[in-house]
């Protein structure tokens, strides 16, 4: 269980990170921005930036209530879902929920339309981004911004911090970094380790598979060995890439894409209909078709799998992976790579030319932002 949790924030993943987040969002907000201090590390520095914010006072009781800070990130900060955890501790504690957006995604960028530069993605990281909060409780207590945060700061009431998955792990680091601005955090699906080389999360996929009959996991081997042989083919190759419209992706990276398809139905609870639709399929290129179908219907969460596309700089705010890629590479990555010496459910291919440890994925990524490797350390040790 542990395994699968701690996957939904894995860095090649376009299953929504943002569990606690998923919409509708139709809960009455007020959106404001903040003046957020760019740099952190630099008392000397005062250039701001906005920051955007939502405020929800619907549950708020005077009487008894609290602040639930939620912690956005890796996404399009739209609010807090309806039925997410949040409003629910909020009935119960009669708590006001404000929710941050993380710097560089959204509406929240620093530079604006300059914002995704290597050089100015610099200022993304998990100090700055934990910093950003507490700045923000600061200067709440002091600025009237808004109706009931003036009231807030009359009452000092008890503030609570929460969030799921990389924000999860935000919310536990925050914990530890700020004790004092707080009175508890909720940390779900923290995810507060870097793990280089993550071979475990596609072994437990394999297993869960196998919960399915015995055949799944020897289909989606064969899977995987169909594309390595259309893609070695020079005859069938550029045919077989073009049937997925994406030309402009590596064989390497369509490997990565392709595993990742199948591990998303399993991990997005599908698979019983996903194996026994493969079961139903007779030959392996029906099965093929059918899973190109599925990745299709993904829309663009392809390019996050093509360096092509995660190069390119244009601020779009609802796209999440280069900053988010930017992320895993430089500090909070968990890259599954393929079990060694183990079946598999990635090609096998792959992990012959990741080097050490297998981490393939490293290196893929990393290729991508170039310099960034160099700057690749863990930073749990750092913050805790
Ligand atoms: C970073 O952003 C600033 C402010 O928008 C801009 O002037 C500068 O050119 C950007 N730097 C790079 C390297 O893109
Ligand atoms: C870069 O991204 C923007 C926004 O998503 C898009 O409009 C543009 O076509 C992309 N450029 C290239 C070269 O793909």
């Amino acid at each position: 269980m542990y395994l699968i949790l701690s996957a939904l924030t894995i860095c090649s993943n376009a299953i929504a990170p943002h569990v606690l987040t998923q919409g509708p969002f139709t809960q009455p907000k007020e959106t404001l921005q903040f003046k957020q201090l760019l740099d952190h590390s630099d008392p000397a520095n005062t250039q701001t930036c906005q920051q955007r914010y939502h405020v929800y006072s619907q549950y708020f009781n005077p009487i008894k209530g609290g602040v639930i800070l939620y912690i956005c990130g890796e996404w399009n900060c739209q609010g807090v879902g309806d039925n997410s955890l949040p409003f629910q501790l909020a009935k119960d504690l009669g708590a006001i929920v404000i929710a941050l957006e993380h710097r560089f995604y959204g509406q929240s960028q620093p530079f604006g339309a300059d914002s995704w530069s290597l050089k100015n993605l610099s200022y993304s990281n998990v100090h700055q981004a934990l910093d950003d909060p507490a700045y923000f409780i600061l200067q709440l207590k002091r600025l009237k911004l808004h109706k009931s945060i003036a009231l807030i700061h009359q009452m000092s009431l008890h503030r609570y911090a929460i969030g799921g998955s990389y924000p999860g792990a935000l919310s536990a680091w925050f914990r530890y970094k700020y004790p004092h601005l707080t009175v508890g955090n909720l940390a779900s699906i923290g995810v507060i380790n870097t793990i280089l080389d993550f071979w475990q999360f596609d072994d437990q996929i394999r297993k869960s598979t196998s919960k399915s009959g015995e055949q799944c996991p020897l289909y989606l081997q064969s899977l995987n060995s169909y594309v390595d042989k259309n893609l070695k083919n020079f005859n069938t190759k550029k045919a077989f890439k073009e049937s997925y419209r994406y030309k402009k992706m590596t064989d390497n990276q369509f490997k990565w894409l392709w595993a990742d398809t199948i591990v998303q139905m399993i991990q997005s609870g599908q698979r019983t209909k996903f194996c026994e639709t493969l079961e139903s399929l007779p030959s392996i290129e029906q099965m093929a078709e059918y899973l190109r179908d599925i990745a299709l219907s993904r829309g663009g969460s392809y390019k996050q799998y093509g360096a092509y596309y995660l190069r390119n700089e244009t601020v779009y705010q609802n796209t999440i992976f280069r900053q988010w890629y930017f992320q895993c590479c430089s500090e909070v990555a968990q890259l599954q790579t393929t079990p060694q010496n183990k079946e598999s459910l990635r090609s096998y291919e792959l992990h012959q030319i990741g080097g050490e440890n297998g981490a393939m994925m490293l290196t893929l990524r990393v290729k991508q932002f170039g310099q960034m490797r160099e700057q690749l350390k863990p930073i749990f040790e750092d913050c805790i």
